[in-house]
């Protein structure tokens, strides 16, 4: 086969360079552009941080208000792609929506777009990142036949997003500093996480100069997937179906028997064969929101402690450096959250739009950068020739 090198999913090929996000998995070491996430995820609001991410620095006071208001001023959904909701059936899972209706808006921002004038690629990701909360609660509202909310600028990014998925047309929406704080933490420590598979996914797309709105939509299809950010969704199902810390030593058991398909979701990483970043972020938010909410008790926080306790001293685990990840923790808070577990890929698919744009800018600002193209080893039939028959 020449000079092909033969790897699988590109598991050791750098498909890029990047100047965005930084991963030592064997240190457990996560940075956007340089910074700690734990600094960022402490410190940091995430429109501060999807500044950082897109534009390579940290915005000066003047700067984060102007990007603030360029993502107030596109929050709002055209009113003709509300029509695409209708045509679901009610049931239809919030990420097979997303893909969708985010897919169709390639349909409204096509014609007049130019993608090699930085100045129309910049406005086209501000708009994906200021209407993805609309999106998103909008098929969470329609899933459950509640009227639709639109986006309020007296809100932040976290609070305004809730504010869609919790408000009611009856009543006035409260909402919970403690809660808005958590989302916000949720939506940093998920904004980026360099090349992944969805990631990769909208840079491939990309590569041939499709339209922003369907590369993204691209990646809301890679992300979707059990192994990627519906893993979040796996863990509180496998946590409910285990019930109580009695039935962990037979879900172990399960998990380390190489004849059952069983996993433990939210344990393991492609990359951090250490603690992951993130989850230590997030487990400590999870805390504080059980805390504050008065769900100290919760039967599933119970299971979930007890699990990576039993996973984390058994040799199976060890050997292989399976450790919780950010997904282990994130279920538990956003079901706290009283966000339903249907939504939870979505509210990810939410914070990664920031990360799948700056790496869509990032792509296009590199002019030696042509379509991709991957090649395969062939393994199938020799040339023959057609038979006579
Ligand atoms: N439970 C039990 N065994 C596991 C697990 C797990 N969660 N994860 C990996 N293993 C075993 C696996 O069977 C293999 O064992 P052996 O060497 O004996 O065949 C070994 O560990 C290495 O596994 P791998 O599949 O080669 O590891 P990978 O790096 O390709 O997979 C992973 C990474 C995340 C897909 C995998 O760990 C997994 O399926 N975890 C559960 C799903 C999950 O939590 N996904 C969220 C990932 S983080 C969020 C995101 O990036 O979207």
């Amino acid at each position: 086969h020449g000079l092909l090198a033969y790897d699988p999913g590109y598991r050791s090929t750098a498909s890029c360079k990047s100047a965005i996000t930084f991963v030592d998995g064997d240190a457990g070491i996560l940075a956007y552009r340089g910074y700690p996430i734990e600094q960022l995820a402490e410190k940091s609001r995430f429109l501060e941080v999807a500044y950082l991410l897109m534009f390579g620095e940290l915005p000066s006071a003047a700067e984060e208000a102007t990007f603030r208001e360029a993502v107030c001023q596109h929050n709002l959904l055209h009113e003709q792609v509300i029509s695409f909701y209708r045509g679901f059936r009610r049931d239809a899972h919030p990420m097979a929506v997303m893909v969708a209706v985010v897919g169709a808006l390639s349909a409204f921002y096509h014609d007049d777009m130019d993608i090699r004038d930085p100045e129309q690629r910049l406005n086209a990701a501000i708009r994906l990142v200021a209407k993805m909360p609309m999106i998103a609660a909008a098929s969470y509202t329609y899933s459950i036949g509640r009227p639709l909310r639109y986006p309020r600028n007296e809100y932040d990014y976290a609070g305004n997003f809730m504010q869609m998925l919790f408000g009611m047309p009856n009543k006035d929406f409260v909402l919970d500093p403690v809660q808005a704080r958590a989302m916000d933490r949720i939506l940093i420590l998920h904004a980026d996480h360099e090349q992944n598979a969805s990631t990769s996914t909208v840079r491939m797309a990309a590569s041939s100069g499709a339209n922003p709105f369907a590369c993204i939509a691209a990646g809301i299809a890679s992300l979707w997937g059990p192994a990627h950010g519906g893993a979040n969704e796996e863990v509180v199902k496998m946590l409910i179906d285990i019930g109580s810390p009695e039935n962990i030593p037979k879900a172990i058991a399960r998990a380390k028997d190489k004849g059952d398909s069983f996993r433990l979701m939210g344990f393991g990483h492609r990359l951090y064969k250490n603690f992951d970043p993130r989850a230590r972020v997030i487990q400590e938010s999870a805390r504080e929101v059980l805390a504050h909410l008065g769900l100290e008790n919760d039967p599933l926080m119970a299971v979930a402690l007890e699990l990576e306790q039993i996973a984390l001293r058994d040799e199976y685990f060890i050997e292989r450096k399976l450790y919780p990840n950010v997904d282990f923790y994130s279920g538990i808070l956003l079901r706290a959250m009283g966000i339903p577990t249907k939504m939870f890929t979505a509210v990810f698919a939410v914070a990664r739009t920031v990360g799948w744009v700056s790496q869509w800018l990032e792509l296009h600002n590199d002019p030696t950068h042509g379509i991709d193209r991957p090649r395969q080893l062939y393994v199938g039939p020799r040339l023959r020739d057609y038979p006579h028959r």
